[in-house]
């Protein structure tokens, strides 16, 4: 496997540290991928894979979702596994679905999705209306079973919860969770992680927004729950953030050569963290937060740097 230290010799002699060759980023990338354990069962995850809100679900509601397909196809081309989905994006699950049967690569990709019925008006969700919601993303992605079933954004806690735990005991469903990306609703997160037995929780954490570091990541360690990061760009906050800033020449050191594979291998560098996925809809996109799966990742002090430097910048 190429090490940084070959990938700083290479680019000292064609003279540039930011161009990357094509054949030697393919080299690069034939090395491997960063893996995390899922703590419940010890199954290693790629630590990068692919949302689907943002500008994903905006892509999936048009004509032509052919850009999609690209990136799915290079999200597993790449060595990336896990897809985070929800009925609630649009038609992103559905037309991931397709994809995903027209490759022929259900099986590559960790399908991660969620069940939240929004109960009008406030009480109890429908336990009926939360069913037939998971029957739906069965049929979609014709994977069973599917690998990650989350309450979204904590929804009814206490009658969907029982709903996917039964679901994993029939077999149906490999890993359950919950997840919340307001910190307003960080102790709730944190009861349920505490008082229910979670494989996995989702929740947002990004190099400007370290929140969820203070509380939930350190809890989850301490329980063995996987996390998927979400939102690791902000969706558009730190593209804005960053916008004309040149990317600091000691992030190479540790192989960021661009802002997205800064940000995430800063997310990926937390211990607690067992995948990010970044939403994309352009094929050069994927490619470039896949390689932050690649080569090293920031020490803590560098974690610091990093975060340092990013809170340094001028907000919008
Ligand atoms: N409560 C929940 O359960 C919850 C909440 C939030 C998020 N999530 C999950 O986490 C995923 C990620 O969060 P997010 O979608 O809110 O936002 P995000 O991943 O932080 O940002 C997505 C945005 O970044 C752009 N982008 C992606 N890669 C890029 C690159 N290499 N260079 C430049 N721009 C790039 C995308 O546009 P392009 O299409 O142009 O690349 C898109 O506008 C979601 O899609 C969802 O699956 C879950």
């Amino acid at each position: 496997m190429l090490t940084r230290r070959d990938y700083l010799k290479y680019s000292a002699v064609v003279g540039t540290s930011y161009a990357i060759p094509g054949e030697f980023l393919q080299a690069l990338e034939s090395g491997n991928v960063i893996k995390r354990a899922i703590p419940k069962s010890g199954e290693e995850l790629p630590v990068v894979g692919l949302g689907s809100s943002a500008t994903f679900r905006t892509v999936a509601q048009s004509e032509d979702v052919s850009a999609l397909r690209a990136v799915m196809e290079t999200l597993v081309k790449k060595g990336g596994s896990v897809f985070d989905t929800a009925p609630s994006y649009g038609a992103s699950e559905e037309i991931a679905g397709k994809i995903v049967q027209e490759l022929g690569i259900q099986e590559s990709v960790f399908w991660a999705t969620k069940v939240n019925v929004a109960p009008w008006g406030g009480g109890p969700a429908d336990p009926d209306a939360a069913r037939a919601q998971i029957e739906q993303s069965f049929r979609f992605v014709r994977k069973d079973p599917i690998d990650l079933i989350q309450v979204h954004n904590l929804g009814d806690i206490a009658t969907q919860l029982p709903i996917v735990r039964e679901l994993k005991d029939e077999g149906r469903v490999r890993y359950i969770g919950i997840t919340s990306t307001s910190a307003r609703r960080y102790s709730d997160l944190a009861r349920y992680m505490r008082e229910e037995s979670l494989d996995f929780i989702g929740v947002d954490y990004a190099v400007d927004n370290r929140t969820s570091a203070k509380t939930i990541l350190p809890l989850a360690e301490e329980l063995g729950i996987a996390v998927l990061a979400y939102a690791p760009f902000g969706r558009t906050r730190l593209w804005e953030r960053v916008k004309g800033q040149p990317i600091p020449a000691w992030a190479l050191e540790f192989g960021a050569d661009s802002w997205a594979k800064f940000f995430l291998k800063y997310v990926v560098s937390h211990p607690a963290i067992t995948c990010v996925t970044p939403a994309t809809s352009k094929l050069k996109n994927m490619l470039d937060n896949i390689g932050a799966a690649y080569g090293e990742l920031p020490d803590k002090s560098t974690q610091l740097r990093m975060s340092e430097y990013v809170d340094a910048l001028p907000t919008v």
